[in-house]
């Protein structure tokens, strides 16, 4: 059975046997992180889109762990550029990895790396990773979108990460309408309080979703079965 850790903010490490990924492993300018970006050893790092926190330190773990960066063509080939190795895909398609499959969704957002977001990255993405039998969709950044109940039909989710601290993502109202159309049976809300800006009660995310599904809420540095 994989095991998750979040890491505060979009980040969350997903591990099962020899298997370790992370996705959007933004930690030395995360202010809420419970760790140091030189503790982490994985194999795989997935981005969802350029923007500073998610890229973050993926590529100076890449270059330290030898782990291959898994995101959009265009995104992968800017941190090959900068020294990483990669698996680039793109939205609708899906690989078998060593670990188990990754397919790339939809998502409604910006994508662009550096100071001022100026480097292209393609459209952001969301990850569906089937692992140890599981299930796990990571909306990456995005508003609403009516294909979620798509993304549920085609793949059962067992555990969803999604965004719950509006302004740039999803409020908590759209991320219960995310929960009934995409009818995952875990959801952890992420993306909120990491800044003023971004600040929500995921307790109340917790009481509109209901008895739709189990809404864990995970401190940074907090972890879950899947
Ligand atoms: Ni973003
Ligand atoms: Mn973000």
């Amino acid at each position: 059975m994989p095991q998750v850790r979040f890491l505060g903010h979009s980040c969350v490490t997903i591990t099962e046997g020899n298997h370790k990924l992370i996705i959007d492993p933004f930690i030395t300018d995360n202010p809420k992180s419970p760790v140091k970006a030189d503790e982490i050893d994985v194999n795989y790092i997935l981005l969802t889109h350029g923007h500073g926190d998610h890229v973050g330190d993926a590529v100076a773990i890449a270059k330290r762990t030898g782990a291959t960066v898994i995101a959009t063509f265009e995104l992968a080939n800017l941190c090959a550029g900068e020294g990483a190795n990669i698996h680039p895909m793109h939205i609708g398609g899906g690989h078998n990895f060593d670990f188990g499959r990754v397919k790339l969704t939809i998502a409604h957002h910006g994508g662009g790396y550096g100071p001022d977001a100026s480097r292209y990255t393609g459209p952001p993405v969301g990850f569906v990773v089937t692992i140890g039998g599981k299930s796990i969709y990571h909306s990456g950044d995005t508003g609403l979108f009516y294909d979620m109940k798509l993304i549920g039909e085609m793949t059962p989710i067992d555990l969803a990460f999604l965004p719950i601290g509006d302004n740039f993502t999803m409020g908590i109202d759209d991320a219960v309408k995310a929960v009934e159309l995409l009818r995952p049976k875990k959801v952890v809300p992420i993306h909120f309080d990491t800044w003023d800006i971004i600040e929500t009660d995921p307790k109340s995310f917790a009481k509109k979703v209901g008895s739709m599904a189990e809404v864990v809420i995970l401190e940074p540095g907090g972890s879950l079965d899947v």
